[in-house]
């Protein structure tokens, strides 16, 4: 059972052909109303005929809409032997369902008949009823809003009759127009129309449920007649004016044939092809003219135009737009600023070289339509014509001047004529120079350069910056004209490159009067030298240890060193580190341990880079203690050797008296404290070693050993002679 709920209903249609021919006929449905409101009841009842023999005569009667079970079915016998079941279902909520009255026969469910039930709403009525005379195909053509879905087929009909104005009394039919099956509109053929006369319409809406019809009409259709648009083109060449002005069209249109016995009004409309323009509307203009020039235009652009008309002053409705007309304005003169700078070589006594570039700067919008420059050069005399120099779409020119000539004329020109001229006369390179010419790098592709405020002040300057230094010449610069002359520096952003030096000139222009150019270079982004300076050990002591180093020269355009900072680690490594000034070239490192190993770095680091050094090894000496162990047992020694001798002589020559004994120093020298500037000297004369002229430089490692550093000469060491020390022999000797 849970199963035939499933049953589709070509299933159920399927099982209807496998009855046995005798059950096909046996059972007939009859329903109350085959159509009815949605959600309204309906009643069916499914009678079995007696005739059926082949259908047990206590057969159960089953009812199904669509593959639902319905309950509620009534089964009784007639009177003449036949079984009927009725069943009322309360609400029918599907449009359209299909009912069926079932058997269960032979242990499944058998199909003896079905009904199709609908459902659906009487029809709303049709609003917005409308209607325009159509000349193109002769007809009034009405159309309506035929509301929201009655479920049922519904047919619309537009049914009108001639009348008088009012349309209150009929006076003459007209055949009903019948639309067209899901179609709102209809049209009433010519034939059965009077142009001139009034008729009432309305629209009728019929389906299974009901009727309804919509408000009336009443027009007569030549007052709803809908024209074609006229046929709008361009009038080349103008007839009237020569050459066209650049912010005029010159138009032509012709109305629509069929309508040329019609008294209209037509109007324009255009906008310029460009981001968020608006139309302009041009009215009231008539229907056919000759040619027509539209003026107040932008020049050369791009301008779309359409036109309509209507019937006027008696009704009408407006035609649609004509199709899309594209036409462009014609040029006018550029309207430009032209900044412009020179670059002069003296070729001979008598000739300059010049080469002049300009920028323009457009002062209006869509002024910018230039199709070539001239410079010329009007001769002092004169009654003799300019002479071109140059007639080129570039940016720039070069030519031969004579030396005296100072001054030529720059222009821009398009079809529409040429620009205001510009003067550019050769200053003299006079001006006071600028000062304080400085960068700032903003980014990798932007440069800030910046100057002192000259005095007096400047009426502009000129920037002119490329690679560096005059790598691709003097042509491949960029430059600029800044007609601020009270900035003090401006950005550049354009043609600037990373890790390339940039050579920048800045020149300050006056009245009559140019300032000598100031050059600066820089880099944008830069790359970190590629070694930092060598350390050198210049001396070493048991806890201290003197370095030096050359200072790296900057190069062109390089930023300068702000500090250094000189790491050290010992072999624990423990890690010591000190910050020195830019002018720095050597250090001296206290508080080393003596006879140990030490790792010296250099760092060297300006804004835009740190840089470190190769690390440098050194080996402090050994304590001065144990120095002074070894000096006290060679003492040691030779007072015993001295005594030793002293005693042999007494005991051989027992007849000599104490020679020795007259040299005995002052007592102030034999004490103990005076031996500790006998260890500075030890010190001191080892350095003489060190500064040795012919030492070969210590680089990298430096390990200074002890035996290495045995006393040297004494003579080297001028400051030793204090501490002479053989005269402290017969001291030592003196008996205590
Ligand atoms: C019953 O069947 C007979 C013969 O098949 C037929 O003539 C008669 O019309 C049927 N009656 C009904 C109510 O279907
Ligand atoms: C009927 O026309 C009016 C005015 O033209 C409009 O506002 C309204 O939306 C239209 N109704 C329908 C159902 O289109
Ligand atoms: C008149 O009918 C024709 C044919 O359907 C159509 O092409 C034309 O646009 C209609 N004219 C107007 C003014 O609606
Ligand atoms: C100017 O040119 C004319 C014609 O070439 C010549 O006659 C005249 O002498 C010239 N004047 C001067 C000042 O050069
Ligand atoms: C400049 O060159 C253009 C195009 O080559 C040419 O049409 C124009 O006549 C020239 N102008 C002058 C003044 O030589
Ligand atoms: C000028 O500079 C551009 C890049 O800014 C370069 O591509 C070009 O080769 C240079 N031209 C000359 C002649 O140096
Ligand atoms: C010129 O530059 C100065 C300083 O940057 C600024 O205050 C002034 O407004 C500028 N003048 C003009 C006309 O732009
Ligand atoms: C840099 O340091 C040295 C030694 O420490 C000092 O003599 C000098 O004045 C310093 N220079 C500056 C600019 O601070
Ligand atoms: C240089 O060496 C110091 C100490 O080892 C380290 O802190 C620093 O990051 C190094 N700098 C560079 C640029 O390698």
């Amino acid at each position: 059972m849970v199963g035939l709920t499933a049953w589709s209903l070509t299933g159920a249609a399927l099982i209807l052909l496998l009855l046995p021919p005798s059950l096909e006929d046996c059972a007939h449905i009859r329903v109350s109303t085959p159509i009815v409101r949605l959600g309204d009841p309906v009643t069916a009842s499914c009678t079995i005929n007696q005739t059926c023999s082949s259908l047990g005569p206590e057969s159960q009667i089953v009812w199904k809409l669509e593959a639902e079970l319905q309950p509620g079915g009534k089964q009784q016998h007639l009177p003449n032997g036949a079984q009927e079941s009725t069943i009322t279902l309360p609400h029918l909520n599907h449009p359209r369902a299909l009912l069926s009255c079932c058997l269960l026969w032979r242990g499944s469910l058998q199909i003896l008949d079905q009904a199709e039930l609908q459902a659906g709403y009487p029809p709303v009525v049709p609003s917005n009823l409308s209607c325009l005379m159509n000349l193109t195909t002769n007809s009034l053509f009405c159309q309506w809003e035929p509301g929201p879905d009655s479920y049922l087929s519904t047919s619309f009909t537009l049914k009108s009759f001639k009348s008088r104005e009012n349309c209150q009394t009929p006076m003459g039919s007209i055949p009903d127009c019948m639309a067209e099956d899901r179609q709102s509109h209809c049209s009433i053929p010519r034939k059965h129309l009077q142009l001139y006369q009034y008729m009432g319409i309305w629209v009728q809406a019929k389906n299974a449920l009901g009727t309804s019809k919509s408000s009336q009409l009443c027009l007569s259709p030549i007052d709803v007649v809908k024209l074609e648009p006229p046929t709008l083109g361009a009038l080349y060449p103008s007839p009237r004016k020569d050459p066209p002005q650049p912010e005029c069209l010159q138009l032509h249109w012709e109305t629509w044939k069929p309508s040329l016995y019609m008294e209209q009004k037509c109007e324009l409309r255009h906008q310029p092809q460009l981001g968020e323009a608006h139309w302009t509307v041009v009215s009231p203009l008539p229907s056919t003219v000759p040619g027509y020039e539209l003026c107040g235009l932008l020049p050369s652009t791009v301008y779309i135009l359409q036109i309509r008309c209507i019937r006027w002053p008696l009704p009408g409705y407006w035609s649609n737009w004509s199709p899309i007309l594209k036409l462009v304005t014609g040029q006018q003169a550029p309207t430009v600023r032209l900044d412009t700078w020179w670059r002069q070589r003296q070729r001979d006594p008598r000739t300059v070289d010049m080469q002049l570039l300009w920028k323009p700067v457009p002062l209006q919008e869509n002024s910018r339509q230039i199709q070539g420059y001239l410079v010329s050069w009007q001769p002092l005399n004169q009654s003799r014509e300019a002479r071109v120099l140059c007639n080129t779409t570039k940016l720039t020119c070069t030519f031969s001047l004579p030396s005296e000539v100072r001054e030529v004329v720059l222009v821009a020109y398009n079809t529409g004529g040429t620009s205001p001229p510009t003067r550019v006369v050769f200053l003299e390179n006079r001006g006071p120079p600028l000062t304080g010419l400085h960068t700032v790098a903003r980014d990798p592709h932007s440069l800030w350069v910046g100057w002192d405020l000259p005095i007096p002040q400047p009426q502009g300057y000129v920037i002119e910056w490329g690679l560096g230094p005059h790598l691709h010449g003097d042509n491949n610069k960029t430059w600029r004209l800044e007609h601020n002359g009270s900035i003090t520096g401006t950005l550049l952003q354009e043609n600037i490159r990373p890790f390339q030096l940039c050579e920048i000139t800045v020149t300050s222009l006056y009245q009559d009067a140019v300032g000598p150019s100031q050059n600066i270079y820089a880099y944008s982004l830069e790359m970190a030298p590629s070694h930092a300076p060598e350390l050198q050990l210049k001396h070493i002591g048991s806890t201290w240890a003197q370095l030096e180093w050359t200072p790296h020269t900057p190069e062109l355009g390089e930023s300068p060193l702000t500090n250094y900072a000189i790491f050290w680690t010992n072999a624990q490594d423990q890690s010591f580190s000190t910050i020195l000034n830019a002018s720095s070239h050597d250090f001296v490192l206290h508080g080393l341990e003596p006879a140990s190993l030490y790792h010296v770095r250099l760092m060297a680091a300006s804004q835009a880079w740190t840089i470190n050094s190769t690390s440098l090894t050194l080996i402090t000496l050994a304590s001065e203690d144990s120095l002074m162990h070894i000096l006290l047992g060679l003492i040691g020694l030779l007072f015993l050797f001295i005594c030793l001798c002293a005693v042999s002589c007494f005991c051989c020559r027992p007849s000599r008296k104490n020679p020795l004994w007259p040299s005995i120093p002052d007592p102030a020298h034999s004490s103990l404290g005076s031996w500790v500037p006998v260890i500075k000297a030890e010190e001191i004369f080892q350095l003489p070693r060190l500064r040795d002229p012919v030492m070969p430089p210590i680089t990298k490692i430096t390990v200074l050993e002890e035996e290495e550093n045995k006393p040297e000469p004494w003579e080297s060491n001028d400051d030793s002679g204090n501490y002479n020390l053989p005269t402290l022999a017969p001291g030592l000797c003196t008996p205590g």
